[in-house]
């Protein structure tokens, strides 16, 4: 594959010909901040968190979505891309709820990670604030749309999987918002609960409900596990904490991986001390379930008795 070498920050750099700036930067070890880009994702070039100057362009370009070219030369934190990501995030905050004391995603979330990177506060304003609107009618995710920055991973993640496509955006301007279906609870809707949407989502918006008080990420260990349920081996961290295994969570689904509840529960089973009761849904409601059930082997355990009877 042909490569191109550049300047980033008075760094050289080589690298292959389709890599963005923001991979370029990242073989350097530099970390160029970034709401909506992930890796395994389309790239949208929607937060603008990612700015950077390039010699020879007047405007600011969005690292994620700029492809590398022979000779290049980028800032990635000057005065004029420092003051703009200071305006983005404050704009961020100005419409967000102060519950990072007790916001699950704190200490991993990437708005606060970037506040605090740029001293950017919390602040009084006259303008409109987004309260609590939360969808609880999942067992598995917590959503809440007060958090939600509108990066649209999770409505990318969701549409990466033949079938799933159930987020997607709706509403205008300050009323725009991440709906499951037509706007239905993630209980009533389509959702097949894999959690591909949780693990990319980067603020609290969409959370591991299963988790929620039972830790956070400076509190206890975390082990990461590949999956048993099938050939693909989607990767899942146990949580631990005072030598207990208290907690499952998805990793992101790269590689292809699709993520399913099944598979959730078959991890919780195999390494949880006391896993939490499964739930299933039938009819658009969730509703307690045996493991067997959950896991999907009750067809398979019925054949095994039918065929031990014939013996
Ligand atoms: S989502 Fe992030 S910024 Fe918002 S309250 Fe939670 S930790 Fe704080
Ligand atoms: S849990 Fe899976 S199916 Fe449900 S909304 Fe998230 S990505 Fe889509
Ligand atoms: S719910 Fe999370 S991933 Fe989805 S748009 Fe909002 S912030 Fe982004
Ligand atoms: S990360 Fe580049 S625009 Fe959002």
């Amino acid at each position: 594959m042909e490569n191109v070498t550049l300047m980033i920050d008075g760094k050289k750099v080589t690298v292959p010909h389709d890599y963005s700036v923001i991979q370029a930067a990242k073989k350097l070890g530099i970390d160029i901040p970034a709401l909506c880009y992930d890796p395994s994702l389309e790239v949208v070039g929607a937060c603008r968190l990612c700015l950077v100057e390039i010699e020879g362009s007047r405007k600011l370009q969005t690292s994620c979505s700029t492809k590398v070219k022979e000779g290049m030369v980028v800032q990635t934190e000057t005065e004029k891309v420092v003051r703009l990501r200071r305006e983005i995030l404050q704009l961020l905050l100005d419409n967000h709820p102060n519950d990072c004391l007790t916001c699950q995603k704190a200490g991993e979330c990437l708005l606060q990670r970037y506040a605090y990177r740029y001293d950017v506060k919390f602040r009084e304003h006259d303008g409109a604030r987004k309260t609590s609107l939360m969808d609880t009618s999942s067992p598995y995710i917590l959503k809440d749309d007060s958090k939600c920055i509108l990066c649209g991973k999770c409505v990318r993640t969701c549409s990466q999987v033949y079938d799933r496509k159930v987020l997607s955006f709706a509403g205008r301007g300050f009323e725009t918002r991440i709906v499951a279906d037509a706007d239905f609870t993630l209980e009533e809707s389509t959702c097949v609960s894999c959690n591909r949407c949780v693990t990319v989502c980067p603020v609290g918006a969409l959370i591991d409900k299963r988790l929620l008080g039972k830790t956070r990420v400076w509190d206890g260990e975390i082990k990461g596990v590949k999956c048993k349920a099938c050939d693909y081996g989607c990767n899942f961290e146990v949580l631990s904490k005072n030598g207990k295994n208290i907690a499952v969570r998805a990793k992101s689904p790269t590689e292809g991986r699709p993520l399913c509840l099944k598979g959730r529960m078959t991890t919780e089973l195999l390494y949880l001390d006391n896993p939490e009761t499964p739930y299933k849904k039938e009819n658009r409601k969730f509703k307690e379930t045996a493991w067997k059930e959950a896991l999907g082997l009750e067809g398979v355990l019925e054949k095994i008795l039918v065929e031990d009877d014939k013996k």
